[in-house]
């Protein structure tokens, strides 16, 4: 059996590909991947930082396909894949537009598709794919519905793609944010206020704090290193305990 050792948690070497990494939780997973030492690769439709990054929006696959060879032609393999890129806006289902409902499919389910068919070929043994879903991919949604739906898409795909590339020894597994302030959160918020909707989720999370990015960056090392090397398939709930409180409201 092969023993435990404080360097299972290091990435020393790995190479890293986070997107939408410019800020909030990619920005944090990103930082953190190179303080535990990966080479990492980045992008965003602004303009992110890391030792290998670009602008481009994630839904245009020949962007996509440039920032592939970039990464290929620098380390000429990827150990780890992490799609972050995400993002919704405040909409009742009746209200969202055949296009608006396309923006949401694109940026949160076929963006992530995508970003693996690419890579993939330059994953092997011993790699990973972490994919950032939501805590509303679990529960019902009310002005997020397609969103909310995608996301449970992405967590789907996750299980079905650890089957298929088990036999290839790379892992495939999902990380569920809820309640981590980032500047994409409070856009949402400025959109629709507080007791401005007819329903709105539970604010305080039973952990009785709200996270960090940082908390998700955790979770994300661990899936994506060597100490979850008989982890696949699966989703972590980044959440404070808002997942398994259902109907639980802390008072
Ligand atoms: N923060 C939370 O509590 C929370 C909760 C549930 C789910 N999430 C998910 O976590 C991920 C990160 O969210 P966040 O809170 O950091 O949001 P954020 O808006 O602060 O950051 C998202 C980043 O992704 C980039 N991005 C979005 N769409 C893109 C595209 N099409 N092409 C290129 N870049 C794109 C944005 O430019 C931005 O830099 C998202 O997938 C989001 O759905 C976050």
């Amino acid at each position: 059996m092969a023993a435990l050792s404080p360097d299972g948690i290091l990435l020393t070497g790995r190479v890293a590909v986070i997107t939408g990494a410019a800020r909030g939780l990619g920005r944090a997973i990103a930082d953190a991947f190179a303080v535990f030492g990966a080479h990492v690769a980045v992008c965003d439709r602004d303009r992110p930082e890391g030792e290998l990054a670009m602008t481009l929006d994630v839904r245009d696959p020949v962007a996509v396909d440039v920032f592939a060879r970039a990464v290929e032609e620098r380390w000429g393999r990827v150990d780890v894949l992490v799609n972050n890129a995400g993002g919704t806006f405040h909409a009742a289902f009746a209200d969202t537009s055949v296009r608006g409902e396309r923006t949401l499919v694109e940026e949160n389910f076929t963006q992530a598709t995508g970003m693996i068919r690419r890579l993939l070929p330059l994953m092997g043994e011993g790699a990973s794919i972490v994919n950032v879903t939501s805590g509303e991919a679990h529960q019902a949604a009310p002005g997020f519905a397609v969103y909310a739906a995608m996301k449970a898409a992405l967590e789907s795909l996750t299980r079905s793609l650890a089957l298929e590339l088990a036999p290839r020894g790379i892992r495939v597994n999902a990380i569920a944010p809820d309640a981590l302030p980032t500047e994409g959160e409070l856009e949402m918020r400025e959109v629709a206020p507080e007791g401005s909707l007819p329903y709105e989720p539970a604010r305080l999370p039973p952990l009785g704090r709200l996270g960090e990015p940082s908390d998700a960056a955790a979770v994300a090392l661990f899936l994506a290193g060597d100490l979850a090397r008989f982890v696949t398939g699966t989703t972590v709930h980044v959440d404070g305990g808002i997942h398994a409180a259902g109907g639980w409201r802390r008072t």
